[in-house]
């Protein structure tokens, strides 16, 4: 009987749980992005199409609000954020704009710890979204500032909501949820080819894991600096960086290296060309996908290539030299 009783006690609390998270958070606006076409980057073809995820167009301007709501989200149901608790992470960059906004929206404080080798106006930027920062030792980097928040979280753990964005599973099912079918629709279930930059590696994994289940032909194409030390901010160099546990090796199809430069030219000719404003990492995505445009043209293949922007360049501005700006 008591058994029995726990049990009964269980299912409905988590079904309150979830009753509450499913009407606390709703979507908040956060996905549902436009794809854009870039017929500029394949003049050369009438075969190869390019299209990109716009994802500025999200509420906080960036890709990192689909991650963040969802993690969010899962706390709620799991009742590891109850309310009073502060959410608490090492970002410095887009995801922490989406806590903070987030946070703010359903009434929860938000805590950063961040390298103070940040950029003046990115810490600006933070501070005015609502969040609170602690400054890391400059030195430490941002495996500094993920040390900080691992240490306040364990001398706290029920003060803390830690989603923790480079391990938590939540960070890749948000895009295999919500990015990945978006895609599919929007190009009705045409799509060829999926490029997407590593920095956690949740959006290459939920996104690239999601258009592998429905069309098992679609070539996966991940794209990274060529080197440790670039100006791709948001990018990771993966073999000289602690591997996410959000990364999964084994997905991509091919591994694309993007240097710095390129990237930087093709943020100055989507400004002029498509007069768009584009971060660094998604014009990275875009060099990626005009490599790959050629190659099928010469091929003499069709190819509807898609790849994301995940913002507009206004918070990555001033990013350190390793673009460590998760
Ligand atoms: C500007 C920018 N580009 C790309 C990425 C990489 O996305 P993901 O963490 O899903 O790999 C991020 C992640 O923060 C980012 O901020």
């Amino acid at each position: 009987m008591t058994i029995l009783v726990i049990f009964y006690y269980a299912i409905t609390m988590s079904i309150v749980g979830i009753d509450l998270a499913i009407r606390v958070t709703p979507d908040l606006g956060v996905g549902n992005t436009p794809l854009l076409a870039l017929p500029g980057l394949t003049s050369f073809s009438t075969s190869v199409r390019i299209y990109a995820k716009a994802e500025w167009f999200n509420p906080g301007g960036s890709i990192k609000d689909r991650p963040a709501l969802r993690m969010i989200q899962r706390g709620l149901e799991t009742g590891r954020l109850t309310s009073g608790r502060t959410i608490l992470d090492a970002t410095s960059g887009n995801t922490g704009i989406a806590y903070a906004w987030i946070g703010a929206r359903l009434g929860y404080r938000v805590l950063l710890t961040v390298s103070s080798a940040i950029h003046p106006e990115r810490e600006k930027i933070l501070r005015e979204s609502g969040a609170e920062l602690i400054l890391t030792d400059p030195m430490a980097g941002s495996d500094g500032a993920i040390l900080k928040a691992r240490e306040i979280y364990a001398l706290d753990p029920h003060e803390y909501f830690y989603p923790d964005q480079y391990n938590n599973p939540e960070n890749w099912r948000a895009h295999y949820d919500t990015t990945g079918p978006e895609i599919l629709a929007q190009t009705g279930n045409s799509v060829t080819h999926f490029i997407a930059g590593l920095g956690t590696g949740g959006t290459f994994r939920g996104t690239g894991s999601r258009l592998r289940a429905e069309i098992p032909s679609v070539r996966l194409v991940a794209v990274q600096p060529d080197s440790p030390l670039h100006g791709i901010e948001g990018l990771k160099h993966m073999e000289s960086s602690i591997v996410p546990g959000v990364f999964d090796p084994f997905l991509a199809d091919e591994n694309m290296s993007v240097r710095t430069e390129d990237a930087q030219a093709m943020v100055a000719r989507i400004g002029i060309e498509d007069d768009l404003r584009i971060g660094v990492s998604g014009a990275a995505n875009l060099v990626a996908a005009a490599r790959v445009a050629r190659r099928e043209q010469r091929e003499g293949r069709h190819a509807t290539i898609v790849t994301v922007i995940p913002d507009d360049g206004r918070m990555t501005a001033g990013a350190g030299a390793n673009g460590e700006t998760q």
